[in-house]
């Protein structure tokens, strides 16, 4: 018993050290890089309603050649100024992974895009603390996660697990 529970616990505490990294698609969904129809559908509302953590993936999905991103300076950003970007990335389905806590800023890189809302600044946040003894519940945000991209499927892995671990303790227990 005790030893099946000690099992128990290094797997969940195994599986959710591995599962932490995300791929989060921008804007929740494919095509979601273009102007925004209001500031209502601006990409800014939905990183906001987002969390973004330091191992964490940024997915760009849109049509190649179509448009681009920019990862830009803070001041580039504001003034949607094209002509320096850090980065440049042109791939339709650019990938940037989040290294540092902290603001990142990027513009879309086609001229006027930007100046009509084509803008995204993400605060990345430190990682979650690794949990101690008892194992973390998923955040109802989690659960559903709309910014996770479909393909990724982990999150629902990890609440699929978590759900049977509870089980088979919780039966124990009684
Ligand atoms: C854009 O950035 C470049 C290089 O950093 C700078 O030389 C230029 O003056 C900027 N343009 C505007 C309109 O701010």
């Amino acid at each position: 018993m005790a030893a099946l529970l000690k099992a128990l616990f290094l797997f969940v505490f195994v599986f959710f050290s591995l599962s932490e990294a995300r791929e989060i698609l921008v804007g929740g969904k494919t095509n979601a890089w273009k102007i925004p129809s209001s500031p209502a559908q601006s990409l800014n509302q939905w990183a906001e309603s987002s969390r973004f953590r330091v191992g964490d993936t940024l997915v760009w999905n849109y049509e190649e050649g179509k448009d681009s991103v920019l990862k830009v300076r803070k001041e580039d950003y504001e003034a949607c100024n094209i002509t320096n970007p850090q980065e440049k990335l042109e791939d339709g389905s650019a990938k940037v992974e989040l290294h540092n806590p902290g603001p990142i800023y990027f513009i879309s890189g086609v001229k006027g895009h930007c100046e009509q809302g084509l803008k995204l600044v993400v605060v990345v946040m430190t990682p979650r603390h690794r949990f101690i003894g008892i194992s973390p519940a998923p955040s109802p945000a989690e659960i559903e996660a709309p910014a996770v991209a479909p393909s990724s499927g982990a999150a629902s892995l990890k609440v699929g697990v978590l759900a049977v671990v509870v089980g088979i303790l919780g039966a124990h227990m009684i």
